[in-house]
Order: structure tokens, then sequence, then C-alpha cells
């Protein structure tokens, strides 16, 4: 067997819904936004074994094993990580997709890491030529500006201008260093027949398109012109990075929001999903231009079962929101709407209102799919006996979708009630639609057939002594929030701004600072490993995936429900200005994590100097002793300031 394609492997784990996986094992029992069960690992009587979906990620409290859905089967399973890809991939039903030979393999990693590169690197060059070009300023930012977006959120989302002219980014991308190949193969520059380039996004305010780990792997572009001949939004074309089926315009930054709120809006466009953000809320995302899509529910169903869809209230909108129920009913989520007025989309209704009027304006008017289908089918309607039996089936139809049977009746008993119809007769068009939707039925047989494989118990290991509260806290600081933009002062000097992980890593690099416990400084290595040979940063999501489970574990068990807590609560502190609560609290940490060090420095040279028996030896002891000591002094000094 050959390896397994990094896409595919991609595949698998973005499949993956870690509290099925470990359900075929163990009993879970739901218990706010996670799982909790028995341990499988050991003996207990009181459950410590908790499932986080929306990290992904299991910890075992009573034997200390902890890790992503890969990691568990390795354990539990004893599998190989190839054996625990490949049963994954047959309960999820993925087709294995494997390399020919592993030189073939390289080249395709190094082609996706060159394309990704170029998009990284062009983000930055959208969001510097808006901020610092006068051009920028005065067209593209004057453009965000105007739609209401404040800096916070156009920083957030890393929104930019490409400046006009025919290749104006490709020029610039090549006198950096980067190859024509790529700039191709990203869709932002596009190759003529007489060898020259053109740019595909020219004059356009630029959106970023984030993958679910934060990399970027498309844009979305809009005209400014409103004149323009051309496409309101143009997309990057579909590559070996982007496949716009599989993306979710700002699931990247939503995620951690959906898996709290346990529910998901849906909306169509960019600056919906931009607005709503702005306004507080947070856990929204769209499929931009594409009809929603399998792929893109399952995304969302790791998170949360609950869609709530935010559509145009424009004929084109409410058939665009029928055609996405029906699907979201299929795989078994639970979906509700919210009508919106004639004329009005998500961003022009988040404009118009404060937060606390947005949440209470979503709230009051939410209803769950029946009503909503049966509201809008009504009206369409009217007197018609015809185009009311045509309702009526219609909405049979999206229930007869539905997978669990339990489900299926109380909404079929409830729409009786609600269309004035006799409960039977619906039942009897339901049997008819079910029975004769052999293919939906077949697929569900199919995601049942996956038999799971023997149960097998491993003792559980001796549980690791503790890291130093310190070390914990910077490493879970590295893996929540690396992505986020932060300031940092410098002494005499303007303050450093820089994403988190970035500022963290390298203020430790320049002091050669490493971890004391065991399993972080391994973790550290692979962190810096990657920011180093890849100049990214990688999210906790990346190193719960980390085929070395040592690594996978300790990253489980930062991220777990009793730590995910006390984040959540850190988080509400930072709420007032986040980014400058998140610049102190990373600055705090590093100069507790710098006295540590020293702290542990100054005991070995006070034991050595103890034991220093020439007089020479002794000097030179006591001459460290003393500068360790100042060094200390101008670090209690600082971190007084920041407290
Ligand atoms: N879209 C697209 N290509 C187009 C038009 C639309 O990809 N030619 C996608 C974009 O993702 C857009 C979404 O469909 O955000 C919704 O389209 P529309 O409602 O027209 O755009 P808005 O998001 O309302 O954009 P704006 O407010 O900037 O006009
Ligand atoms: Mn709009």
């Amino acid at each position: 067997m050959g390896r397994i394609t990094a896409s595919c492997v991609e595949k698998i784990l973005d499949s993956v819904r870690i509290e099925e996986v470990i359900g075929d094992f163990v009993q879970l029992k739901k218990s706010g936004s996670s799982f909790r069960g028995l341990s499988p690992f050991s003996q207990e009587k009181t459950p410590s074994f908790y499932v986080v979906p929306s990290k992904q990620i299991f910890k075992d409290f009573s034997s200390g094993k902890g890790g992503s859905a890969v990691t568990f089967l390795m354990e539990h399973e004893q599998l190989t990580y190839p054996d625990a890809l490949r049963w994954l991939a047959k309960k999820f039903n993925i087709e294995i997709e494997e390399e020919a030979s592993s030189e073939e393999a390289d080249e395709a990693r190094n082609q996706r890491e060159s394309l990704l590169s170029v998009n990284a690197f062009a983000a930055k060059q959208f969001s510097s030529w808006m901020w610092e070009d006068p051009m920028g300023r005065s067209i593209g930012l004057a453009y965000f500006r105007e739609r209401g977006f404040t800096e916070e959120t156009i920083r957030r989302f890393e929104l930019g201008y490409h400046l006009e002219g025919r290749s104006v980014f490709f020029d610039t991308a090549v006198a950096a260093g980067y190859q024509a190949e790529f700039l191709v193969g990203t869709g932002l520059s596009i190759a003529r027949e007489d060898g020259s380039h053109v740019d595909r996004f020219w004059g356009r305010a630029m959106f970023p398109i984030h993958s679910l780990g934060g990399r970027i792997v498309g844009f979305g572009g809009r005209v400014l012109k409103s004149d323009a001949k051309t496409a309101k939004y143009l997309n990057s074309p579909e590559s070996e990075i982007y496949h716009k089926s599989r993306v979710l315009y700002g699931l990247f930054q939503a995620k951690q929001s959906i898996a709290r709120a346990d529910r998901c809006y849906l909306v169509e466009g960019y600056t919906d999903v931009i607005s709503l953000s702005q306004a507080g809320v947070h856990n929204v995302v769209s499929s931009s231009g594409t009809a929603l899509t399998l792929e893109q529910i399952r995304l969302i169903k790791r998170l949360t079962e609950n869609v709530t869809l935010l559509y145009d209230g424009d004929a084109a909108g409410v058939r665009a929101s029928f055609r996405g129920i029906d699907l979201l009913l299929e795989e078994g989520m639970l979906v509700r709407a919210v009508p919106l007025p004639a004329g009005e989309d998500p961003d022009s209704l988040a404009q118009s209102m404060d937060t606390e009027a947005l949440q209470a304006f979503l709230q009051a008017q939410e209803v769950d799919f029946m009503q909503f289908k049966s509201d809008t089918l009504w009206v369409e309607a009217g007197e018609d006996p015809i185009r009311r039996a045509d309702m009526v089936k219609d909405i049979v139809g999206s229930i007869a979708k539905i997978p669990n049977a339990i489900l299926r009746e109380v909404y079929l008993r409830d729409s009786a009630t609600r269309l004035g119809m006799d409960e039977r007769s619906l039942f009897a068009e339901l049997d008819r639609l079910r029975a004769s939707d052999v293919r939906a039925s077949e697929r569900n047989r199919d995601r049942q057939r996956n038999e799971a494989p023997q149960l097998v118990v491993v003792p559980p290991p001796i549980v690791d002594q503790r890291p130093p509260a310190v070390e914990e806290e910077l490493m879970r600081l590295l893996l929540l929030h690396a992505h986020e933009r932060i300031s940092m002062p410098i002494e005499g000097e303007e303050p450093l701004q820089d994403a988190a992980g970035a500022i963290i890593l390298d203020d430790l690099a320049a002091d050669e600072m490493t971890f004391e416990f065991g399993p972080y400084a391994q973790l550290h290595r692979a962190m810096q490993e990657a920011w180093q040979q890849e100049e990214r940063l990688l999210s906790g999501e990346f190193f719960s995936r980390h085929p070395e489970p040592a690594i996978a574990s300790v990253v489980a068990e930062l991220l777990t429900e009793r730590y995910a807590l006390a984040d959540w609560k850190r988080k509400n502190i930072f709420i007032q200005d986040r980014s400058e609560g998140l610049s102190k609290h990373v600055e705090e940490c590093l100069l507790r994590f710098k006295e540590l060090r020293l702290s542990g420095m100054i005991k070995q040279v006070t034991n050595q100097l103890g034991n220093a028996q020439e007089e020479s030896d002794r000097a030179t002891l006591l001459q460290e002793f003393t500068s360790l000591q100042e060094v200390r002094n101008r670090l209690h000094k600082k971190l007084n300031r920041v407290l």
C-alpha cells in the first residue's frame, strides 16, 4: 500500500467527528459542549473521560491519555498511524487516495506549500497596500470604512486592497522572489499567450479565505467602481489548495464561537459574515457564492448541529435557503431560519442596529425550518388548491430527508396541525417519499455499516509530573492565540506589532530559552520548526493532529474542557479590548517564564558557589550571581509595570 496523499489525509481529518469515532467504543453523554464517559483505559466508576468536538480532541483524566481521533484509535485499537487513517476513511466514507511514490509526494507537498506561501505574501501585500499606499487608503480603506467596518474588523478578517495596474501584484511578487508558476497556480495572476502576465484582482477590495486551520487558501475580490462591466465579486479559481466546496468563509474566525454558542448562523456573502461578526454575532459563516455542499455541512457538524439560515429576503435568497435546508436536514442537522424583511440582507441588518437589538431580533424572529417553509410557501400559493397541495408535498419532502425517525415523526405531526391536514395522509406521503428515495437510504445504510473493530483494553500509563504553571499558560497561548495580532512594548522603540505566536517564539529564541517540562519542550521544537521552515504559526488543532502521540496528547490536555473553561473566562476579561488584554497577558507570561528560568539559574550558581574550592572559581561565580540578580531585578520592575 502506498502512502495516503496529503490532501486525502486532510480530507479524512476534516470529515472526522471525534465523538462518533469514540462513541463506537465508549458510551458518551453530552455535557455542555463536550461529551463525557467512563475511561476505556482504566476501570473507573465516575466518568473522567472527555471528548471535545469543537477541538476534535479527547482527554482521559484518569489515565492521562489524550489526543485526536487518530491517537485514540492508535492507543485504543493499537493501530499504526496510516491504519488509523484508513479506519477513519472507512467510517466516514472517504475514498483513500494513495501516492505513487514518495518523490511525487514531496513534490506535491512542496507545490502546495509554495501556493500557500504566495497567498500569505499576497494577503500581507494587499493589507499593506491598503493601509500604507495613498491610493490604497483613499480607495480601498475608504471603501471598507464607508461600509461601516472598524479597523479592528478589517484587521481581524485581514481585508486588503489590490492596487490598480495590469500586473502590479505580479511584478511585486516576482521582485520579492516568488515564482511565476505559483503566482499563476494560485490564480492571483494569469499567464497570457504572449508570455506576459496580468493580475486577476487588480483594483478590487480583497477578502482572504482561510482554511479551518487558518492558512489562506484563496481570495474573494470585490469591484469598487460602480461602472465596471465585470462581475461584482471574483473568486480564486479552484487549485490544489482551494476547493471552494470544502471551504466556508469565516469558519476559521468563527469556530470557537460556534462551538460555544452551539449554533452556527449561515449567510450568503463575505460582507454578511463580517458585519454580523462586527456586531457581536461571531458564530457566522458563509458558503460565499456557491450552493451549500455536503463537505461544508460536515465542517459545521463537527462544531454544532444547530444551523440557522440567514439569507436575503428576495426570491433568489429564499430559493437558496430551501436548497440548503434539505441538504442540512439530510445530514441530521437541526435547521432554523430567520426570515429577513424584503430588501435587507444580514449585512444591512447588522449595520442598522446595535448588538443588543440585533441579538434580540435574531432570537425573536427565528423559526424552525418547517414554519419558515410553510410561511413562505403559504404566501406564494395563495388560495390556489393545486399550489397548496404542492406546498404540502414540498414540506413533507423536506421532513422525509431527516434521518432520525423520531424527529421525523414529531415534525410530521406538527406540520399536520400547522397545515390543517390529516396526519394519516401526510404519513402516507412520507412513506411514499422515503421508499422512493432509495439513494438516500442506501447512503444511510453505508454510513451505519462501519462496524467497530474489537475492543482492546490497554493498561493505564504512569501519570506524568505536572509542568510549571507559567509553562502551561505560555503553551496554551501558543496553541490558542498564536494568530491573534498583539503589540509588544520594546524599550526605546516603537512597539512591535505581530501575531502573538511569532512574538512568543521569537522572544524565546532570542534568549535561547526552552521549556523544562519534557512534552512541552518537544512541542516547542515542533512549533519552532514549523515557524522557521514554513514561516507559519500552527493552531492547536494542527498539533492535536500531530502523528507523534506524546505531542498530540499534551496538546489535547491543554485544550480540554477544564482548561477551555479557564480560557473562556480569560477571553471575557479580554473582551473590553481583546487585543490589548492579550498583549498584556503575553507580556506578563513571557516575563514570568524568564523569571522562572532565572531563578533556576541563580539557584544553580548558588549551589556551585557553595561547592567551589578555588578562589578564582568563586570570583567568577560571584560575578555571574550578581549579574543574574541584576537581570532579575530589571525583570521584576518590568513585571510590576505590566501588572
Ligand atoms: N458572489 C460571488 N460572485 C458574484 C456575486 C456574489 O461570488 N458575482 C458571492 C459573494 O460571496 C457574495 C455573495 O455571493 O458575498 C452574496 O452576493 P451579494 O448578495 O450580491 O453580495 P453582498 O455580499 O451583499 O455584497 P455587497 O454588499 O458587497 O454588494
Ligand atoms: Mn450586501
